[in-house]
C-alpha cells in the first residue's frame, strides 16, 4: 500500500547514499564564462536544493543542498551581451566569417572534451532534476550523437552550396549566413539536450550566443564552461547566471538579440518578443507548452497501448514536454483499459535516481507536488477520482502517480499541461468528440492514436496531421529520432528543429549573383583559384 508514509521511508539517510553515486563535494558554482575568460564570481549566491530528499535520524525530510550558483544582475547580462555583440562585430567577426571547415574543427574539439565529462556531467543531472541515472546518460549520449550528426548534415549543407549556379544568365552561389546574436535558453527536464539542440546549430552556423541556464539544471554545465572557453575564439559563447525576469526582458528590449532560442512556456515567450524594439529582426525559435492526447479506439490491443500509454504518461515522471497528458479512451473499453493500466503501473519502481530499474523519482521542489495535489483536488471536486490505489500520495518532492477518471471540460486537467505524474482518463462515445479536443486545443505538437481499423486510422489521421506536427500510431508522443522534424502548431512551437532543420533555423541564405560574362566569369575565378574569399568559394568539406 502506497501512502505518504511508505514514500518517505524511500528517501535515504544521508550515510545511506551509495558512495559511487554521492556528489564528492557540493558544486560551489563561482565561474562564469564572458569574452573567453572565466570571471570569479564573488557576489550573492543561490543554493541548489537536490529534488532528491534526505532523511534525519529522526525521520525529519529535507531537500540535500547539493551546491550553489551566481546571481548576477543587469551589469553582467550586459556585459555578456554585449561580448556577443562584438564577437559578431556586424557579421565580421572571426567567427561569423570563419570557412565551415574550422567552425567544425572548433565544435569537434569541444565535443572531444565534453565526452571527457560525462561523468561529471550526468551526475548532475542526476542531482540537479532527479532524472534517473539512466536517462540522463541516455541525455547526454543524445547530445553527443545529436552533435556528431549534426556535424554531418553541416558538411553536406555546405558542400552542395560550394558551387557556382547559372540561371537565365547569372550566375550565383548561394550559401547559409548566420543571424547574429543568439539568446539561448534551455528547459530543466532536458537541460543539457534541449539547450544543446538550439545552442549546437546556433554556433555552427556563425552566430554567436548567450546563454542562460535553466534554473534547476545549472551546475551541470560547469564542468563544459573550460571546453566551451577553450574550444572556441572568444566572445563566442558567454554564460549569464542571472534570474531571467530580470535580465531576459532587458537583453531583447535592448535590440542586440536577433534570435530567441527558448524552450519554455508560451507565456513567457509571448512577453519577451514583445520587449523587442525591432519586431520581424527578431527571430524566434521556440518549444512551448503541449498537451498531447492518446485516442484509444475501441478495436486497440490494450497490452501495447497501456506499455506505450505507461511510457508515454510517466517517463520522467510525464516531465517530457511530448509526454502524453490526456488519455481519450473510447467508453466501451475504457475500465479494461483503466484496470490494466492501473496493474501496470503499480509493478513501476518508485525511488531515488541512482537506482536500477528505477521510473518514478523525485520532483524539482515542493511547489510542484503541491500543483499536483491541488489539480487531483480540483477534479475531485468537478466529479472524478483517483482510480489507482495511493495515486496522488507523496512525500516531499516524491509524488506517486495519480490516474484521474473520468476527466471533463472545466477541470484543470482538461487543459492544463500538468508536466508531472498524473495521468487525466476522458471516455468517449463518438471519434468526433476525440478529434474535437484536439481541434479545440490551445497546442498542437503531437498526437497518439491506438486501433487497428485501416480506414478508421485513415479517417482519424486525415485531420490530425493539419492539428498536430505528428501523429503516432500505436505508439507514444516523442521527439526522436532526432533526424526527424520537431515542430509544433498553435502555442506549441515556433520553427522547426531537427539535425538538418536546426542548422537553417539558425541561418538565411545569402547569395552572391553576376551577370554572366566573360568578365565576371573570369573575377568570379579568380577569387576562388586564390583564395580570395571564404564565401565565393567551392572547397569541398570531407
Ligand atoms: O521535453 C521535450 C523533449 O524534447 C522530449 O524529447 O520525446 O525524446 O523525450 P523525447
Amino acid at each position: 500500500m502506497i501512502t505518504s508514509e511508505t514514500l518517505a521511508k524511500l528517501f535515504p539517510l544521508e550515510r545511506d547514499i551509495p558512495a559511487e553515486h554521492r556528489l564528492a563535494a557540493p558544486i560551489q558554482q563561482r565561474t562564469w564564462l564572458v569574452n573567453g575568460q572565466l570571471g570569479t564570481w564573488n557576489g550573492t549566491c543561490k543554493t541548489v536544493l537536490s529534488p532528491v530528499c534526505v532523511r534525519s535520524s529522526g525521520n525529519e525530510l529535507k531537500q540535500l543542498e547539493i551546491g550553489s550558483y551566481p546571481v548576477m544582475g543587469e551589469t553582467q547580462s550586459d556585459e555578456a551581451l554585449d561580448a556577443a555583440v562584438a564577437a559578431y562585430d556586424n557579421g565580421r567577426g572571426e567567427w561569423p566569417t570563419m570557412p565551415v571547415a574550422d567552425r567544425i574543427d572548433c565544435m569537434q574539439d569541444f565535443v572531444k572534451q565534453m565526452m571527457a565529462q560525462r561523468r561529471a556531467v550526468t551526475q548532475l543531472i542526476m542531482w540537479e532534476i532527479g532524472k534517473s541515472l539512466s536517462d540522463s546518460e541516455k541525455e547526454f549520449d543524445r547530445t553527443v550523437d545529436y552533435i556528431k550528426q549534426t556535424l554531418s548534415a553541416l558538411k553536406d549543407l555546405d558542400n552542395n552550396s560550394s558551387r557556382f549556379t547559372v540561371v537565365e544568365g547569372t550566375i550565383g552561389q548561394i550559401r547559409r549566413t548566420p543571424l547574429g546574436v543568439v539568446l539561448c535558453m534551455g528547459p530543466y527536464n532536458y537541460p543539457l539536450n534541449e539547450t544543446f539542440a538550439t545552442l549546437i546549430p546556433a554556433l555552427l552556423m556563425g552566430n554567436t550566443v548567450v546563454f542562460k541556464p535553466p534554473q534547476y539544471g545549472t551546475l551541470l554545465f560547469t564542468p563544459l564552461l573550460e571546453a566551451f572557453r577553450s574550444a572556441f575564439p572568444e566572445g563566442v559563447i558567454n554564460t549569464v547566471y542571472a534570474p531571467g525576469a530580470v535580465v531576459v526582458p532587458r537583453m531583447l528590449a535592448s535590440g542586440k538579440v536577433n534570435v530567441l532560442a527558448l524552450i519554455g512556456s508560451s507565456k513567457v515567450a509571448d512577453h519577451l518578443k514583445k520587449q523587442h524594439p525591432k519586431s520581424h529582426r527578431l527571430r524566434a525559435i521556440l518549444g512551448l507548452d503541449a498537451k498531447n492526447a492518446a485516442i484509444v479506439l475501441p478495436d486497440a490491443d490494450i497490452e501495447l497501448t497501456v506499455k506505450e500509454c505507461l511510457l508515454g504518461t510517466l517517463s520522467f515522471n510525464g516531465q517530457r514536454c511530448t509526454a502524453l497528458k490526456m488519455l481519450i479512451v473510447h467508453e466501451t473499453i475504457a475500465d479494461l483499459f483503466l484496470r490494466r493500466f492501473t496493474e501496470e503501473l503499480a509493478n513501476l519502481k518508485v525511488g531515488m535516481p541512482w537506482e536500477k530499474g528505477v521510473t518514478i523519482t523525485p520532483l524539482p521542489g515542493l511547489h510542484r507536488t503541491a500543483y499536483m495535489t491541488d489539480a487531483i483536488e480540483d477534479a475531485r471536486a468537478k466529479g472524478a477520482r483517483v482510480v489507482n490505489e495511493g495515486g496522488g500520495a507523496f512525500a516531499m518532492t516524491l509524488f506517486y502517480p495519480a490516474v484521474v477518471y473520468p476527466v471533463r471540460e472545466g477541470m484543470k486537467l482538461y487543459r492544463e499541461e500538468q508536466f508531472g505524474p498524473i495521468i487525466p482518463v476522458m471516455p468517449f462515445t463518438n471519434v468526433e468528440d476525440a478529434l474535437e479536443y484536439v481541434v479545440t486545443s490551445d497546442h498542437g505538437q503531437q498526437v497518439s492514436v491506438f486501433g487497428s481499423d485501416p480506414a478508421q486510422i485513415g479517417a482519424l489521421v486525415d485531420p490530425l496531421v493539419n492539428q498536430v506536427c505528428r501523429v503516432n500510431i500505436n505508439c507514444q508522443c516523442q521527439r526522436g529520432p532526432d533526424v526527424f522534424p520537431f515542430a509544433g502548431r498553435k502555442d506549441s512551437a515556433e520553427g522547426t528543429l531537427s539535425v538538418t532543420d536546426a542548422l537553417r533555423s539558425f541561418s538565411i541564405r545569402s547569395m552572391v549573383a553576376a551577370k554572366q560574362t566573360e568578365a565576371s566569369e573570369n573575377l568570379l575565378d579568380a577569387i576562388v583559384v586564390e583564395h580570395k574569399s571564404k564565401f565565393i568559394n567551392t572547397r569541398f568539406i570531407f
